[in-house]
């Protein structure tokens, strides 16, 4: 009996162990945009390209520590971004040491230009790393 219980409380826990999937956090912030180019990834991306810098306390606390930024967990991560009923995608390729939010994402005009006007110059959106 005992056995049988067991047995059957640890299927219960391992289906749902399985069938568990941690929804991706979503984050409110500023959006800006900026002019890329050798980023703390290491990268060189421009304007035309969809990146994007992430705060510079987003990037140092993704998925653990770095020594050198161009190891930094972050990098080269793809970040959804909205704003009203517009959207965009973004690879993460820098860190936004200007940013004062944690959750203010910096992003090449490319992007930001899928999402609003830049004489807006500072939106407020919803974004979660994909
Ligand atoms: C950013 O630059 C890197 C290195 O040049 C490149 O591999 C990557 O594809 C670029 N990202 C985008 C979104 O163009």
């Amino acid at each position: 009996m005992f056995f049988t219980a067991a047995a059957s409380l640890y299927a219960l826990l391992a289906a749902v162990g399985l069938g568990y999937a941690a929804p991706a956090s979503v984050n409110h912030g500023d959006g800006t945009f900026f002019t890329p180019g050798l980023g703390a990834c290491g990268y060189t991306n421009s304007s035309t390209q969809h990146i994007a810098a992430v705060s510079k306390q987003f990037f140092d606390s993704f998925g653990g520590g770095y020594s050198n930024p161009n190891d930094a967990p972050i990098c080269g991560k793809w970040a959804t971004i909205h704003y009203n009923d517009k959207t965009t995608r973004v690879q993460i390729v820098d860190r936004c040491g200007g940013c004062v939010g944690p959750t203010d994402v910096d992003m090449a005009p490319a992007a930001f230009d899928d999402l609003a006007d830049e004489k807006l110059g500072r939106i407020k959106i919803t974004w979660s790393i994909d």
